[in-house]
């Protein structure tokens, strides 16, 4: 009889998104006339970029030949891949990333789960401590209670030893720095949930106490796509689309990103993070070791890489023509954003991000809780969002929107929210 992971008893009964797809399925097979609108999950929902599509097909055809088949494939990615993504997304912006620090991945839900694996396990010296932002995107979360770096969660849902950085209207969504050191932190920028948006400044500061305090960031950047050039953050800068941005990130920070929210890459999956040469932790004797070497390890072992024809797909991302047909599905979608940011705000709610980020957070009116809130849209609206609770204590009495969705289906859900809080919203 095996011995299961006693950890993952720890966990609430079920993951946020499949224990909303179980409630929201219950709901339909019960009212099966009831015409859902689902802004809910962050799940792209505009076809492929045709460039994408091209290029797999050819790759397709590739493999059906002789000279062009492939079997496994390097597990760090091809070349042509890591190469395009370090000249577009970084040195395109003065950042200091080469191409053999770039790691290509089926997901950054995947990695940033999988990143644990080369950091202390539990009972093997002294813990490491982590810090996340509340709310926070729960896969944070849930993969350190899982590698057993928490203790039990309290009637609020938080665990015992994790650090939460609280993220609310008061303070602007910018987390406190934390007054003690911590040993790891992760900062998801444009932010999931909020939709909030980290200025250079505020990058800085997170730099400089990593740096002093050998921090490591874990810096998840899905959504840099989103941002809006033109609106600078609040200290009058651009809003910066990586942590590399910000002198001295190298030393202190991972970054992770996605082809799945700009390129519609949910299905097709491809991801990439960056592990710098000369990022170090401790061994047990405290001596440096390059995280870059144990990532390689790690996933030369456990993973066999993207197939060669999502990577090819992934490639195209960055021809003429995909970064055009990126540009319109990422401004398509921030356009949904605008609306509803703008509906919600005219039919009495008072919103936040949707700026830089495809996420507009609600504040639920009344004081309505926010699984009451899911509710009473479901129910009465028939629309789907996430209550904020499902993201932290932090995020009780707000609601998340998201922005991906068919037009005519964003303009019917806000219709649908205006008439049923008609005369509610405080
Ligand atoms: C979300 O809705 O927060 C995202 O879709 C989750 C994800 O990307 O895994």
């Amino acid at each position: 009889m095996p011995r299961i992971n006693d950890h993952y008893l720890k966990l609430a009964a079920g993951y946020l998104f499949p224990e909303i797809a179980r409630r929201v399925n219950a709901f339909a097979d019960a009212n099966p006339d009831a015409s859902l609108i689902k802004l809910g999950i962050g799940d792209v929902t505009e076809p492929l970029p045709a460039a994408c599509r091209q290029a797999m097909i050819d790759a397709v055809n590739e493999m059906g030949t002789p000279d062009g088949f492939r079997g496994y494939g390097p597990e760090q990615g091809y070349a042509f891949l890591r190469d395009k993504i370090a000249e577009y997304d970084y040195r395109a912006r003065g950042c200091d990333v080469s191409a053999d620090e770039i790691f290509v991945s089926d997901g950054s839900k995947c990695d940033g789960g999988n990143l644990l694996d080369i950091m202390a396990p539990p009972g093997s010296g002294p813990a490491n401590t982590v810090a996340v932002c509340d709310p926070v995107y729960p896969v944070y979360v849930d993969t350190n209670v899982m590698a057993g770096n928490t203790g039990p969660a309290d009637e609020t849902g938080r665990y015992a030893g994790l650090v939460y950085l609280e993220m609310n209207p008061a303070n602007g969504f910018e987390p406190a720095i934390p007054g003690t050191p911590v040993d790891v932190v992760y900062l998801c920028y444009p932010n999931n949930p909020t939709g909030a948006v980290a200025s250079r400044t505020a990058l800085k500061a997170w730099v400089d106490y990593a740096l002093k305090h050998d921090t490591l960031i874990l810096f998840d950047a899905a959504y840099h796509a989103f941002i809006d050039d033109e609106i600078p953050a609040d200290d009058g800068q651009p809003v910066p689309h990586s942590i590399y941005e910000i002198p001295g990130a190298r030393r202190c920070a991972i970054e992770l990103r996605s082809f799945s929210k700009n390129a519609g890459f949910t299905g097709t999956r491809c991801a990439f993070t960056v592990v710098p040469k000369g990022l170090t932790g401790k061994d047990a004797s405290g001596g440096d070791v390059e995280l870059h070497g144990l990532w390689n390890r790690r996933q030369s072992t456990k993973f066999n890489g993207v197939s060669y024809v999502v990577q090819r797909g992934a490639e195209a991302v960055y021809s003429q023509d995909g970064r055009a047909e990126v540009d319109r599905l990422t401004a398509f979608y921030m356009d949904n954003a605008r609306r509803i940011r703008e509906g919600l705000t005219g039919a009495g709610f008072t919103v936040h991000g949707g700026v830089h980020a495809p996420y507009v957070w609600v504040q639920t009116p009344d004081g309505l809780k926010s699984w009451d809130f899911f509710d009473r849209l479901l129910h009465d609206a028939h629309v789907v969002g996430t209550p904020g609770s499902g993201f932290g204590a932090a995020g009780e009495g707000f609601f998340r929107l998201s922005a991906f969705n068919h037009r005519d289906k964003v303009e019917e859900a806000l219709d649908r929210i205006g008439r049923c809080f008609a005369s509610a919203p405080a």
